[in-house]
């Protein structure tokens, strides 16, 4: 399974168009299809005389995960398909929705188990599981979008294959259109952008494909992508907030680890008061005080992060950070293991 080039701005996409033009000798505008990028898990699902046989995670593009047993738990995933071609391997996204998947970290919580730090991460934990009923109990969705291999062509265009593996029984994403220009792929763009929050599952950006299957058979691959078709990702989610207080959480291992208390923000969409800081030892290099004015980054997952301070708005009634001394939990000396980066409470079973 390969992966897609990435692109961030309109030259990348203009670039794009030119470069696929140039390469098929034309200078007409290619139909493009565009669907959104879903922030999840990659999978491939292979039918033989259209029954389900195998399931599999990307892993590293050649060797994944074996998950048959616990595709076959996911609702909506047809397990026979009539009329298929013989041989069938069908490419998709499994993914957990925001809603979901935050009552499952509820759920999660109240069981005493470890909370899922995003929807993309709930999904790979419960795709990952060794009893399929436990992944049974998931709320996992999908969306199909490729054909990895078919012994038959049923398909001319992209649009149409889609159409063809609804018909199939699939789901697939009913959000995507051909655009005609650099213009309306652009309009595409901004509309999701602007949308993005209220769709029910997060996607991290837009994929471009040109929509004629004989045009992609001459484009190819270059490396481990394919020529015909690119990821316009969306911007990380940026805000401005100020730093009330930074508290110290004690993790399973012993690890303290500084938590940045904030006067509440919404970002892309969601109401933030807290944030990571990963460790001491980014508070200093940031030169994090408590009063400042900070930047936060939130790009797909749920816990921000603080990424700067915004200097311009210091006053210099600023504190420093002070490196906690004794075990907020059990009130034990810390430690500072020899990295000089974590602070840690060794106190043993205690
Ligand atoms: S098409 C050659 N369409 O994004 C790969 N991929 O790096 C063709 N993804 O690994 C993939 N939504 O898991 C395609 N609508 C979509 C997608 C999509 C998410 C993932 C896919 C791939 C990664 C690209």
């Amino acid at each position: 399974m390969l992966s897609l080039a990435n692109c961030f701005d309109s030259k990348d996409v203009t670039d794009f168009i030119d470069r696929t033009k140039k390469f098929l000798n034309t200078q007409d505008f290619l139909e493009i299809y565009c669907e959104p990028k879903i922030d999840g898990v990659s999978f491939s699902v292979t039918y033989v005389d259209g029954k389900l046989i195998n399931g599999a995670t990307r892993g590293d593009g050649y060797i994944g995960e074996n998950i048959t047993a616990n595709i076959k738990t996911i609702r909506n995933l047809p397990y026979k398909i009539n009329n298929a071609p013989e041989f069938l391997e069908i490419r998709g996204e499994i993914f957990i929705e925001k809603n979901d998947f935050l009552l499952l970290n509820t759920q999660q919580e109240s069981q005493g188990k470890a909370a899922f730090a995003n929807p993309r991460n709930s999904a790979a934990g419960s795709l990952r599981q060794l009893d399929p009923n436990t992944t049974l109990s998931r709320p996992l969705k999908y969306f199909v979008y490729a054909i990895g291999y078919s012994s038959s062509k049923f398909a001319n265009t992209q649009k149409e294959l889609l159409q063809k593996l609804s018909d199939f029984g699939f789901q697939t994403n009913p959000i995507g259109e051909i655009t005609n220009s650099l213009q309306e792929l652009i309009d595409f763009y901004q509309k999701l952008l602007l949308i993005r929050e209220q769709l029910g599952y997060e996607i991290d950006g837009i994929v471009y494909k040109i929509n004629n299957f004989q045009l992609q058979d001459r484009l190819g691959f270059i490396a481990r992508s394919p020529r015909f078709a690119i990821a316009h990702k969306f911007p990380a989610t940026i805000a401005e907030t100020k730093l009330l207080n930074i508290s110290v959480q004690v993790g399973r291992t012993g690890a303290i680890t500084p938590v940045a208390e904030l006067a509440p923000i919404k970002i892309g969409g969601v109401t933030v008061s807290k944030a990571t800081l990963h460790n001491f030892d980014e508070i200093k290099r940031l030169d994090i005080r408590i009063g400042d004015n900070v930047f936060l980054h939130r790009a797909g997952d749920v816990i921000p992060k603080v990424t700067q301070v915004n200097l311009s708005r210091r006053t210099g009634e600023e504190q420093m950070v002070l490196v906690p001394t004794k075990c907020p939990s059990c009130d034990s000396t810390l430690h500072i293991d020899p990295d000089n980066v974590v602070v840690r409470c060794d106190n043993g079973l205690n």
